[in-house]
Protein backbone atom coordinates (compact mmCIF):
# COMPACT_ATOMS: atom_id res chain seq x y z
CA UNK A 1 0.00 0.00 0.00
CA UNK A 2 1.15 2.99 -0.65
CA UNK A 3 1.18 6.19 2.00
CA UNK A 4 0.23 9.27 0.34
CA UNK A 5 -0.27 12.75 1.73
CA UNK A 6 -1.92 14.85 -1.09
CA UNK A 7 -1.14 17.94 -1.85
CA UNK A 8 -3.13 21.07 -1.78
CA UNK A 9 -3.00 24.14 -4.17
CA UNK A 10 -5.61 26.18 -2.29
CA UNK A 11 -3.22 28.42 -0.46
CA UNK A 12 -1.33 29.23 -4.04
CA UNK A 13 -4.09 29.06 -6.41
CA UNK A 14 -1.66 29.50 -9.48
CA UNK A 15 0.90 27.41 -8.75
CA UNK A 16 1.65 24.52 -10.99
CA UNK A 17 1.57 21.77 -8.07
CA UNK A 18 -1.04 20.62 -5.63
CA UNK A 19 -4.71 19.25 -6.23
CA UNK A 20 -8.12 21.48 -5.86
CA UNK A 21 -10.45 20.86 -3.58
CA UNK A 22 -12.07 19.27 -6.08
CA UNK A 23 -9.55 16.78 -7.33
CA UNK A 24 -8.66 15.81 -4.08
CA UNK A 25 -12.00 14.96 -3.16
CA UNK A 26 -11.94 12.75 -6.00
CA UNK A 27 -8.37 11.55 -5.35
CA UNK A 28 -10.64 10.88 -2.02
CA UNK A 29 -13.06 8.86 -3.29
CA UNK A 30 -10.92 6.95 -5.45
CA UNK A 31 -8.51 6.18 -2.55
CA UNK A 32 -11.19 5.10 -0.56
CA UNK A 33 -12.55 2.44 -3.11
CA UNK A 34 -8.71 1.39 -3.48
CA UNK A 35 -7.83 0.76 0.15
CA UNK A 36 -5.33 -2.17 -0.85
CA UNK A 37 -3.90 0.07 -3.31
CA UNK A 38 -3.26 3.66 -1.87
CA UNK A 39 -4.09 5.22 2.14
CA UNK A 40 -4.03 8.73 2.15
CA UNK A 41 -2.60 10.03 5.69
CA UNK A 42 -2.91 13.85 5.15
CA UNK A 43 -2.57 16.85 3.22
CA UNK A 44 0.41 18.97 2.49
CA UNK A 45 1.42 21.79 0.49
CA UNK A 46 4.83 24.08 -0.21
CA UNK A 47 4.28 28.00 -0.59
CA UNK A 48 6.43 29.81 -2.78
CA UNK A 49 8.13 32.69 -0.59
CA UNK A 50 8.38 33.12 3.03
CA UNK A 51 5.26 34.27 4.40
CA UNK A 52 4.83 32.62 8.37
CA UNK A 53 1.27 33.63 8.26
CA UNK A 54 0.28 31.80 4.74
CA UNK A 55 1.60 28.83 6.04
CA UNK A 56 0.01 29.35 9.20
CA UNK A 57 -2.91 29.64 7.46
CA UNK A 58 -2.73 27.16 4.87
CA UNK A 59 -1.72 24.58 7.63
CA UNK A 60 -5.17 25.01 9.58
CA UNK A 61 -7.35 24.88 6.59
CA UNK A 62 -5.45 21.32 5.99
CA UNK A 63 -5.86 20.53 9.55
CA UNK A 64 -9.38 21.08 9.01
CA UNK A 65 -9.44 19.00 6.03
CA UNK A 66 -8.02 16.07 8.01
CA UNK A 67 -10.84 16.50 10.83
CA UNK A 68 -13.44 16.20 7.65
CA UNK A 69 -11.74 13.46 5.42
CA UNK A 70 -11.83 11.54 9.14
CA UNK A 71 -15.49 12.20 9.92
CA UNK A 72 -15.93 11.00 6.30
CA UNK A 73 -14.12 7.67 7.31
CA UNK A 74 -10.88 7.95 6.10
CA UNK A 75 -9.15 6.77 9.31
CA UNK A 76 -5.44 7.87 8.08
CA UNK A 77 -6.07 11.78 7.75
CA UNK A 78 -3.61 12.39 10.46
CA UNK A 79 -0.61 14.13 8.47
CA UNK A 80 -0.08 18.17 7.74
CA UNK A 81 3.50 18.72 5.99
CA UNK A 82 4.11 21.84 5.91
CA UNK A 83 6.48 22.17 3.35
CA UNK A 84 9.95 23.97 3.44
CA UNK A 85 10.38 28.08 2.95
CA UNK A 86 11.98 28.59 6.83
CA UNK A 87 14.10 31.56 5.62
CA UNK A 88 18.01 31.93 6.10
CA UNK A 89 20.02 34.82 7.10
CA UNK A 90 22.87 35.49 5.28
CA UNK A 91 23.22 39.04 6.44
CA UNK A 92 21.98 41.17 9.12
CA UNK A 93 18.44 42.83 8.53
CA UNK A 94 20.01 45.87 8.95
CA UNK A 95 22.53 45.55 6.53
CA UNK A 96 20.16 44.22 4.09
CA UNK A 97 17.83 46.84 4.51
CA UNK A 98 20.80 49.55 3.57
CA UNK A 99 21.68 47.27 0.81
CA UNK A 100 18.05 47.70 -0.81
CA UNK A 101 17.97 51.26 -0.24
CA UNK A 102 21.25 51.94 -1.48
CA UNK A 103 21.36 49.41 -4.65
CA UNK A 104 21.72 50.76 -8.23
CA UNK A 105 22.40 49.56 -11.96
CA UNK A 106 25.64 51.91 -11.69
CA UNK A 107 27.09 49.30 -8.79
CA UNK A 108 26.92 46.33 -11.32
CA UNK A 109 29.22 45.72 -14.08
CA UNK A 110 27.63 46.87 -17.31
CA UNK A 111 25.19 48.64 -15.52
CA UNK A 112 22.99 45.48 -15.33
CA UNK A 113 19.69 45.29 -13.57
CA UNK A 114 19.06 42.78 -10.60
CA UNK A 115 15.76 43.56 -8.50
CA UNK A 116 15.16 40.51 -7.38
CA UNK A 117 16.78 38.81 -4.74
CA UNK A 118 16.60 36.28 -2.22
CA UNK A 119 15.90 37.58 1.14
CA UNK A 120 19.50 37.91 2.33
CA UNK A 121 18.84 39.32 5.93
CA UNK A 122 15.71 38.07 6.74
CA UNK A 123 14.35 39.87 9.53
CA UNK A 124 13.15 36.35 11.24
CA UNK A 125 15.75 32.94 11.45
CA UNK A 126 14.19 29.84 10.57
CA UNK A 127 13.50 28.86 14.62
CA UNK A 128 11.28 32.00 15.01
CA UNK A 129 9.41 31.62 11.82
CA UNK A 130 8.79 28.10 13.25
CA UNK A 131 7.31 29.59 15.84
CA UNK A 132 5.27 32.18 14.53
CA UNK A 133 3.81 29.44 12.49
CA UNK A 134 3.14 26.65 15.49
CA UNK A 135 1.60 29.56 17.56
CA UNK A 136 -1.02 31.24 14.66
CA UNK A 137 -4.18 31.17 16.02
CA UNK A 138 -7.27 30.51 14.41
CA UNK A 139 -10.82 32.22 14.28
CA UNK A 140 -11.31 31.03 17.75
CA UNK A 141 -7.87 32.25 18.83
CA UNK A 142 -6.51 28.67 19.25
CA UNK A 143 -2.59 28.12 17.65
CA UNK A 144 -1.90 25.70 15.42
CA UNK A 145 0.09 23.67 17.76
CA UNK A 146 -2.40 23.50 20.18
CA UNK A 147 -4.94 22.08 17.88
CA UNK A 148 -2.52 19.88 16.01
CA UNK A 149 -1.95 18.71 19.58
CA UNK A 150 -5.38 17.98 20.67
CA UNK A 151 -6.80 16.43 17.59
CA UNK A 152 -3.94 13.87 17.53
CA UNK A 153 -2.45 15.56 14.29
CA UNK A 154 1.18 15.23 13.22
CA UNK A 155 3.00 18.41 11.77
CA UNK A 156 5.80 17.45 9.24
CA UNK A 157 7.97 20.06 8.05
CA UNK A 158 10.65 19.33 4.44
CA UNK A 159 13.21 22.69 4.94
CA UNK A 160 15.62 22.73 2.17
CA UNK A 161 17.92 25.52 2.39
CA UNK A 162 17.68 26.01 6.12
CA UNK A 163 18.53 22.85 6.83
CA UNK A 164 21.67 23.29 5.09
CA UNK A 165 22.63 26.35 6.43
CA UNK A 166 25.84 27.22 6.67
CA UNK A 167 27.43 24.31 5.10
CA UNK A 168 28.63 24.12 2.16
CA UNK A 169 31.29 26.62 -0.07
CA UNK A 170 32.32 26.78 -2.99
CA UNK A 171 36.21 27.31 -4.46
CA UNK A 172 37.02 28.85 -7.40
CA UNK A 173 40.95 29.65 -8.68
CA UNK A 174 41.52 32.91 -10.59
CA UNK A 175 42.09 32.40 -13.93
CA UNK A 176 42.71 35.84 -15.24
CA UNK A 177 42.45 39.57 -14.27
CA UNK A 178 41.50 42.07 -16.59
CA UNK A 179 41.72 45.81 -15.23
CA UNK A 180 39.11 47.39 -16.43
CA UNK A 181 39.31 50.87 -14.92
CA UNK A 182 37.89 52.51 -17.80
CA UNK A 183 34.70 51.04 -16.22
CA UNK A 184 35.29 51.79 -12.16
CA UNK A 185 36.29 48.11 -11.75
CA UNK A 186 38.13 45.09 -12.94
CA UNK A 187 36.81 41.59 -14.28
CA UNK A 188 38.43 38.76 -12.66
CA UNK A 189 38.17 35.32 -14.65
CA UNK A 190 37.66 32.42 -12.60
CA UNK A 191 38.03 28.95 -13.50
CA UNK A 192 34.77 27.93 -13.57
CA UNK A 193 31.27 29.37 -14.67
CA UNK A 194 28.35 30.59 -13.23
CA UNK A 195 26.36 27.23 -13.79
CA UNK A 196 28.00 26.60 -10.32
CA UNK A 197 26.40 29.34 -8.59
CA UNK A 198 22.96 28.75 -9.43
CA UNK A 199 21.10 32.23 -8.72
CA UNK A 200 22.43 33.79 -11.79
CA UNK A 201 19.85 31.67 -14.24
CA UNK A 202 17.12 33.08 -12.09
CA UNK A 203 17.85 36.31 -12.95
CA UNK A 204 19.32 37.37 -9.86
CA UNK A 205 22.67 37.69 -7.68
CA UNK A 206 24.35 35.65 -4.96
CA UNK A 207 25.39 38.49 -3.11
CA UNK A 208 27.24 37.26 -0.55
CA UNK A 209 30.82 38.37 -1.24
CA UNK A 210 33.07 35.66 -1.42
CA UNK A 211 36.66 35.72 0.19
CA UNK A 212 39.62 36.44 -1.36
CA UNK A 213 41.90 33.20 0.61
CA UNK A 214 45.37 34.83 2.13
CA UNK A 215 44.39 38.70 1.75
CA UNK A 216 47.53 39.13 2.88
CA UNK A 217 48.34 43.18 4.28
CA UNK A 218 45.68 45.56 2.73
CA UNK A 219 47.80 47.20 -0.01
CA UNK A 220 44.89 49.14 -1.51
CA UNK A 221 40.88 48.86 -2.56
CA UNK A 222 40.90 46.50 -5.29
CA UNK A 223 37.06 46.42 -6.92
CA UNK A 224 36.32 43.78 -9.00
CA UNK A 225 33.02 41.91 -10.62
CA UNK A 226 34.26 38.01 -11.12
CA UNK A 227 33.40 36.29 -14.65
CA UNK A 228 33.03 32.66 -15.28
CA UNK A 229 35.50 31.32 -17.99
CA UNK A 230 33.00 30.28 -20.42
CA UNK A 231 32.54 32.83 -23.86
CA UNK A 232 29.51 33.76 -22.68
CA UNK A 233 28.69 37.19 -22.28
CA UNK A 234 26.56 36.83 -19.33
CA UNK A 235 28.48 33.92 -17.65
CA UNK A 236 29.17 36.25 -14.09
CA UNK A 237 29.60 34.92 -10.57
CA UNK A 238 29.07 38.10 -9.36
CA UNK A 239 28.13 41.16 -11.60
CA UNK A 240 28.24 43.57 -8.39
CA UNK A 241 31.55 45.57 -7.98
CA UNK A 242 32.95 44.12 -4.46
CA UNK A 243 35.87 45.27 -3.28
CA UNK A 244 39.27 43.25 -1.76
CA UNK A 245 41.69 44.40 0.21
CA UNK A 246 44.60 43.94 -2.25
CA UNK A 247 44.84 43.39 -5.90
CA UNK A 248 43.73 39.65 -6.88
CA UNK A 249 46.07 38.27 -9.06
CA UNK A 250 45.55 35.00 -10.91
CA UNK A 251 46.11 31.90 -8.73
CA UNK A 252 44.23 33.39 -6.00
CA UNK A 253 41.28 31.45 -4.56
CA UNK A 254 37.94 33.36 -4.33
CA UNK A 255 35.69 31.35 -1.82
CA UNK A 256 31.53 31.99 -1.66
CA UNK A 257 30.27 30.75 1.81
CA UNK A 258 27.56 29.11 2.49
CA UNK A 259 26.61 27.52 -0.67
CA UNK A 260 25.08 24.22 -0.08
CA UNK A 261 21.24 25.82 -0.23
CA UNK A 262 20.77 26.08 -4.05
CA UNK A 263 23.96 27.56 -5.05
CA UNK A 264 25.36 24.48 -6.48
CA UNK A 265 26.20 23.47 -9.88
CA UNK A 266 22.65 22.41 -10.43
CA UNK A 267 22.38 24.03 -14.01
CA UNK A 268 25.45 23.14 -14.79
CA UNK A 269 26.00 21.69 -19.01
CA UNK A 270 28.97 19.65 -20.17
CA UNK A 271 28.31 22.14 -23.75
CA UNK A 272 31.61 23.90 -22.34
CA UNK A 273 33.75 20.48 -22.40
CA UNK A 274 35.59 21.20 -18.87
CA UNK A 275 34.91 18.78 -15.75
CA UNK A 276 32.08 19.57 -13.36
CA UNK A 277 33.10 20.75 -10.01
CA UNK A 278 34.21 17.82 -7.62
CA UNK A 279 32.30 17.92 -4.52
CA UNK A 280 34.18 17.31 -1.36
CA UNK A 281 32.80 15.92 1.70
CA UNK A 282 34.70 17.70 4.70
CA UNK A 283 34.39 15.92 8.29
CA UNK A 284 35.49 17.91 11.53
CA UNK A 285 33.35 15.86 13.77
CA UNK A 286 35.49 12.58 14.18
CA UNK A 287 38.29 13.75 16.33
CA UNK A 288 39.23 17.54 17.83
CA UNK A 289 41.18 19.30 15.05
CA UNK A 290 41.12 16.15 12.77
CA UNK A 291 39.50 17.17 9.28
CA UNK A 292 39.10 14.21 6.95
CA UNK A 293 37.51 14.79 3.54
CA UNK A 294 37.16 13.27 0.69
CA UNK A 295 35.50 12.80 -2.41
CA UNK A 296 31.62 12.44 -2.65
CA UNK A 297 30.71 10.50 -5.46
CA UNK A 298 27.36 12.48 -6.34
CA UNK A 299 28.97 13.03 -9.53
CA UNK A 300 27.71 11.61 -12.54
CA UNK A 301 31.39 12.77 -13.96
CA UNK A 302 34.19 10.02 -14.05
CA UNK A 303 36.99 12.53 -14.92
CA UNK A 304 40.30 12.02 -12.30
CA UNK A 305 41.02 15.25 -9.31
CA UNK A 306 44.21 16.01 -11.85
CA UNK A 307 41.43 17.23 -14.68
CA UNK A 308 39.30 19.52 -12.22
CA UNK A 309 39.92 23.15 -12.29
CA UNK A 310 40.63 23.54 -8.81
C1 LIG B 1 7.72 20.23 -2.00
C2 LIG B 1 8.90 20.98 -1.48
N1 LIG B 1 9.20 20.88 -0.16
C3 LIG B 1 10.26 21.54 0.36
C4 LIG B 1 11.08 22.34 -0.43
C5 LIG B 1 12.25 23.04 0.21
O1 LIG B 1 12.03 24.42 0.20
P1 LIG B 1 13.03 25.44 0.97
O2 LIG B 1 14.38 25.22 0.43
O3 LIG B 1 12.46 26.79 0.66
O4 LIG B 1 12.95 25.13 2.43
C6 LIG B 1 10.81 22.47 -1.81
C7 LIG B 1 11.64 23.31 -2.65
O5 LIG B 1 11.34 23.63 -3.77
C8 LIG B 1 9.68 21.77 -2.34
O6 LIG B 1 9.38 21.86 -3.64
Amino acid sequence: VARVLLRDRGAQPRSRFGMTRTERDDALRWCARNPEAVRPEGFSFHLTGYSAVERARAAHALVAECMTARSAGLAHGASVNLGGGLPVRYVAPDDWADFLEQNRPEHYHAHRELDTFYPYGSEHQADDVLRVILEHPDQHGESLRAKAARLGIRLLLEPGRALVDHAGFTVFRVRQVDDRREDGHAVVTVCGSSFSLSEQWFASEYLPEPVLLQPGTATGEFATAVAGSTCLEDDMLTWRTIRFPRPVVPGDHLVYLNTAGYQMDSNESPFHDVALPRKVVLRLDEQPGAARWHLDDVDLVTDTAEDVPA
